[in-house]
């Protein structure tokens, strides 16, 4: 599975290396680093939202305070 998490200004701005280090810290704590190639990548056009983050190509929207739950819900799930 590919994690993309938006560095671009607006995003950063907003918290997203939060959210990539949250992510690595889930993805070591879960074991699934064959799992989920984790990179990040320039504005993806949702600059009014929460950071973007992209699960394959599907785009979606969070704060760095729901990394956590937004992992578990949407990422974990997908693995089973
Ligand atoms: S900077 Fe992330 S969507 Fe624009």
């Amino acid at each position: 599975m590919k994690l993309t998490v938006c560095i671009g200004s607006s995003c950063h701005l907003k918290g997203s290396r939060q959210i990539v280090e949250e992510f690595q810290t889930l993805i070591e704590e879960n074991h699934i680093e064959d799992k989920i190639e984790l990179t990040g990548t320039f504005c993806l056009g949702e600059c009014q939202d929460d950071v973007s983050v992209k699960i394959d190509d599907e785009i979606f929207n969070l704060a760095p305070a729901n990394a956590r739950s937004f992992f578990e819900k949407e990422i974990l799930s997908r693995l089973k």
